[in-house]
């Protein structure tokens, strides 16, 4: 049986092979649309089955828009499925569905993330691209002298933890769920300990309601002087405000973040004759010990391929009412 798949943000200069790849292996027909999906152009829905996604949020009155279309399965090309209102969605009798890809992609360049901050990468560039060549201020440290506390170990903390164990440093960490594999490398503590103890911390949680400003002035207050904060999990796990001010104060030495708030509508998209409000954003941009990019940590070859795949073959499972591994909700 085909069935048909409406496909938002779809680009055209890396996914659309792999696309319609597979699509004729699963037998899918294929309706795309290069941006997210909104009041607008959730009509091109109609008709289908499913919708596939990336990290667009999708909030009650757009659900009830795919569900008036026809839409049952909604999944998102991605690991992270926070932006999609999952109450919503059992309200409509939509069920969701999301694509974890390997964990390699994310945990290299967390790693790269921890040795641009500590060896000041972002300064060294700066100079380098006007020929300056000077060294004062931009002496780095190494990583076998810094203690390093990840939070959350589940596949990407776990892995990060893996590759961190080869440059010798002390590594803390921190889940609500313990697991064996990483106390054969890490520590478990408390997170107060965390907070004390860490020269560099970096975050691999999912976003809930319960770790929402995980980091903010309280538990910055509660670090070492000079702490480095490392985000490749969710923007909204460290408030904004609060980082700015501790960066001002020095005591955060730096930061390297790959999400940040509000950045949905931003990522992704040219801005560059925009006026933007994201005050936050600017601010964090022009420190010159701040290294930001646009939620690209995931953005591997592997990567793309896999949660294309993934996403279609999900909706080919659920078209047949086989069980499928993908469904979170
Ligand atoms: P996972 O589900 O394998 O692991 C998450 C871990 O966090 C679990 O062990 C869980 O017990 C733990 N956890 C949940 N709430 C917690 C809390 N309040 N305190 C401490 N631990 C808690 O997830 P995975 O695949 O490792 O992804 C981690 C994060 O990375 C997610 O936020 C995901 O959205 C983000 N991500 C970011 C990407 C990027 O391109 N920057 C790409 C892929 C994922």
């Amino acid at each position: 049986m085909g069935i048909k798949v409406v496909v938002y943000n779809m680009r055209p200069f890396d996914e659309a092979e792999w696309f319609s790849r597979y699509a004729k292996e699963l037998d899918i027909e294929l309706v795309t649309c290069p941006d997210a999906p909104d009041m607008q152009n959730v009509s091109l829905a109609r008709g289908c089955l499913c919708a596939d996604i990336i990290t667009s949020p999708i909030d009650r009155e757009l659900m009830a828009a795919f569900a008036d279309c026809g839409i049952k399965y909604l999944v998102t090309r991605t690991i992270g499925y926070d932006h999609i209102d999952l109450a919503a969605a059992k309200e409509f009798g939509i069920r969701v569905g999301n694509a974890p890809y390997g964990p390699n992609g994310v945990a290299d360049y967390t790693v790269m993330l921890i040795l641009m901050s500590i060896r000041r990468m972002k300064q060294i560039m700066q100079r380098t691209l006007i020929q300056d060549y000077t060294l004062a201020g931009i002496q780095g440290r190494e990583l076998k002298d810094l203690t390093v506390g990840v939070i959350g170990t589940g596949r990407i903390g776990r892995t990060v933890i893996g590759n961190l164990s080869g440059f010798g440093c002390r590594i803390l960490a921190y889940d609500l769920y313990e697991n064996e594999e990483v106390r054969k490398k890490a520590e478990y503590v408390a997170l107060e300990e965390i907070w004390k103890q860490s020269d560099v911390i970096t975050l691999h949680t999912p976003l809930t309601e319960d770790n929402f400003h995980l980091i903010d002035a309280k538990t910055i207050g509660k670090m070492k002087d000079g702490v480095i904060l490392i985000n490749t999990a969710r923007g909204a796990l460290i408030d904004s405000e609060a980082l700015i001010g501790a960066l001002e104060s020095k005591k955060v030495g730096a930061a390297a973040l790959d999400v940040v708030e509000n950045e949905f509508g931003l990522y992704y998209y040219d801005h560059k004759n925009d006026i933007l409000t994201n005050r936050e954003l600017m601010l964090l941009r022009s420190f010159p010990n701040v290294t930001i990019s646009h939620h690209m940590a995931f953005y591997t070859d592997n990567e793309v391929k896999t949660v294309i795949r993934d996403s279609l073959t999900g909706c080919r499972l659920f078209g047949e009412g086989k069980p499928n591994p993908w469904e979170v909700g």
